[in-house]
């Protein structure tokens, strides 16, 4: 791999992707250029039947790439090759000068999913309009309370935790416990850390999501339980915001709207702002209607967002 790839993708693969699963490849292609495809391998068949996740990631993952390039001074466009039943998504093309962005190296390498507690608040209204500014077009942006939604979230968990098949796919990508010494460490997936669990929440949960102990206490209430562990996530005066955009979205649109997230995500960032993305909101089809209802509108994304109170940690990347 040429070295000016190496550094894009240090830069631009710090994308955000659902469970960190970083479905993007990217190859040289044509005369300096590079081409963009995703790895089906890094799906998520169960959790994100529509692709609106991948689409998304993959949409975060183009705008990450040029404004790396903006960044290392290395002028490219995007042209989009997208296909039906392909996995080629876009070409990154040589152009006369450099992606036009305000966003630098730094915050590419500044923002993050923060799990953890935030410090009440609620998103001043200024940090709002710029938020929104970033969506403009391609889709729109509600700010809720986080105790609106609590109860909501509950419900989504409880349904998360009792699928058989979502969890066996969410276990494919959970990295809990330590690396025994001499493993090599994982550089995909979401660690124990990276979830903001304590040592010993970490290993209650590796043990309770493996196959037979899951078997076993699934019918006498293990879902209801962990979803009242993560009942204090929205138990605080703060703020929760809905990404709205019409319904069906052909997946370019998602690529547009993905760009769109991730430069809403840089956005908030810059002000201090870390995001903790609620998909199960969303995924789970009866409280996807009652957001639906609360919000007026289709929600495409879901996320709360505040001042972290401790630092989140950097989470581990392939290309890092
Ligand atoms: C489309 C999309 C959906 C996501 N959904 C969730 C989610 O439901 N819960 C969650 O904790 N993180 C979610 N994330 C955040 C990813 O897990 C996170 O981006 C990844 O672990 C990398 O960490 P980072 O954002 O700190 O770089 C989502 C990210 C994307 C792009």
């Amino acid at each position: 791999m040429s070295s000016e790839l190496t550094e894009l993708l240090r830069l631009a693969g710090r994308a955000p992707s659902a469970h960190n699963t970083q479905p993007w490849t990217v190859s040289p292609s044509g005369a300096l250029g590079y081409a963009l495809s995703w790895d089906p391998d890094r799906e998520l068949p169960v959790g994100d039947p529509t692709r609106r996740d991948l689409f998304l990631a993959l949409g975060a993952f183009v705008e990450a790439f040029l404004i790396a390039s903006g960044a290392a001074g290395v002028p490219l466009r995007v042209e989009w090759t997208l296909e039906p039943g392909q996995t080629r998504v876009a070409r990154f093309v040589r152009a006369d000068e450099c992606y036009a962005t305000p966003f630098t190296a730094a915050d590419l390498r500044g923002r993050r999913s923060a799990r953890g507690a935030y410090i009440p608040g609620v998103l001043p209204d200024a940090v709002l309009a710029e938020a929104e500014a970033e969506l403009a077009g391609t889709a729109g942006l509600w700010r809720g309370g986080t105790r609106a939604l609590a109860p909501l979230l509950e419900e989504a968990d409880r349904w998360l935790f009792g699928d058989r098949a979502l969890v066996a796919e969410l276990r494919r990508w959970l990295r809990l416990r330590p690396v025994p010494a001499g493993r090599p460490q994982a550089l995909d997936g979401l660690t124990g850390r990276a979830l903001a669990l304590s040592r010993v929440e970490e290993r209650v949960l590796h043990e309770a999501l493996r196959p037979i102990a899951y078997g076993v206490l699934r019918p006498v209430g293990l879902p209801r339980v962990l979803a009242a562990s993560s009942r204090g996530l929205l138990r605080y005066d703060g703020s929760v915001l809905v990404v709205t955009a019409p319904a069906g979205s052909t997946p370019m649109e998602l690529l547009e709207q993905g760009r769109r997230l991730f430069r809403c995500w840089l956005r908030l960032a810059r002000h201090g702002y870390a995001t903790h993305p609620l998909s199960q909101l969303i995924d789970c089809g009866r409280t996807a209607e009652r957001l639906a209802g609360m919000v007026g509108a289709r929600p495409l994304a879901v996320f709360r967002v505040g001042r972290p109170v401790d630092e989140p940690v950097r989470s581990v990347r392939n290309t890092d």
